[in-house]
């Protein structure tokens, strides 16, 4: 079998949340396999790092800020990517917002704002690339969902459930498109080291460091993994986590998250 790196050479790679954390570092992990990138998040000046980074891997990489949320503008990134590159291989909506939205003083702006980026957002980067895929019977769809998207966990109504939501869009997306030998990938990260973690707003157990998880997902991908939860750690404490009845749960999730009782409001 190929390397990873020979896997990934020549690839046409969409990576949305380009400018930072998860994406920024699986962006600089492709690159250096020398796959094609088309870069994709609202700041210019830090995927242009990613392009400076990446000059001499032998692959080509395209700038394009955009907001996800933004249907036109990712109708747009779509266009110019086929233009420029042909096809892609493989579009990754990794762009995502964080957030702590207890219910007693729940800010509808941060859900509205939560659901546009985390949920259309992914919708309006993935569904455009899907005619050109089943025209050429091939393509690799993946969404960065999160290990929060299993249960409704506490201060986290907006975050949770979009994450949630995230999941069963590209369940569907899945089972519509395999006829077409199109693969929707479910991507469900634990914690990792990024600017969207960085604070100690709760505990944060087994978070790993991002160029672990730009290896885990590159793996992932290649091996068109339909669903895909790390570290192995979390995934038993998810599988656990949804176990536990209402009773139980409700009692037992807020209690172990080290969640500060003061917590208000505010994106990630
Ligand atoms: N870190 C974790 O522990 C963790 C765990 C599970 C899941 N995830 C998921 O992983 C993804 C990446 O998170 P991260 O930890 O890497 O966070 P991050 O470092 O804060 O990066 C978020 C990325 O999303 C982009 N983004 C946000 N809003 C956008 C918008 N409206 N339009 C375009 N791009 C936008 C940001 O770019 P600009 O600000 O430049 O637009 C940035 O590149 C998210 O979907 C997150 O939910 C993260």
């Amino acid at each position: 079998m190929a390397s990873l790196a020979e896997w990934y050479r020549g690839k046409k790679v969409v990576i949305t949340g380009a400018s930072s954390g998860i994406g920024k570092d699986l962006a600089l992990l492709l690159g250096e396999f020398g796959a094609d990138l088309a870069l994709v998040a609202r700041r210019r000046e830090s995927m242009e790092e990613v392009r400076q980074a990446l000059q001499g891997k032998g692959g080509e990489v395209l700038v394009l800020p955009a907001d996800v949320s933004d249907r036109q503008a990712m109708e747009g990134v779509a266009r110019e990517v086929l233009d420029r590159f042909g096809h892609a291989d493989i579009v990754i909506g990794n762009a995502g917002v964080g957030g702590l939205n207890p219910a007693p003083s729940f800010d509808l702006d941060i859900h509205q704002r939560t659901y546009a980026i985390n949920c259309l957002g992914l919708a309006y980067t993935l569904v455009p690339f899907i005619p050109s895929m089943i025209a050429r019977r091939d393509g690799i769809l993946v969404g960065v969902s999160s290990l929060a998207g299993f249960r409704g966990l506490p201060k986290a109504g907006s975050y949770s459930s979009s994450k949630a939501a995230q999941g069963v869009f590209l369940e569907s997306l899945r089972v519509d498109l395999r006829p077409y030998g199109i693969s929707v990938l479910r991507i469900h990260p634990g914690f990792v080291e990024t600017p969207m973690t960085d604070h100690d707003e709760f505990r944060m157990p087994f978070k790993v460091p991002v160029r672990k998880s730009s290896w885990l997902i590159a793996k992932a991908i290649r091996r068109r993994k339909a669903v895909y939860l790390y570290p192995w750690p979390m995934k038993v404490l998810t599988w656990v986590n949804r176990m536990l009845p209402p009773f139980l749960y409700d009692r037992v999730v807020p209690a172990l998250s080290g969640q500060k009782e003061e917590i208000r409001p505010r994106m990630l």
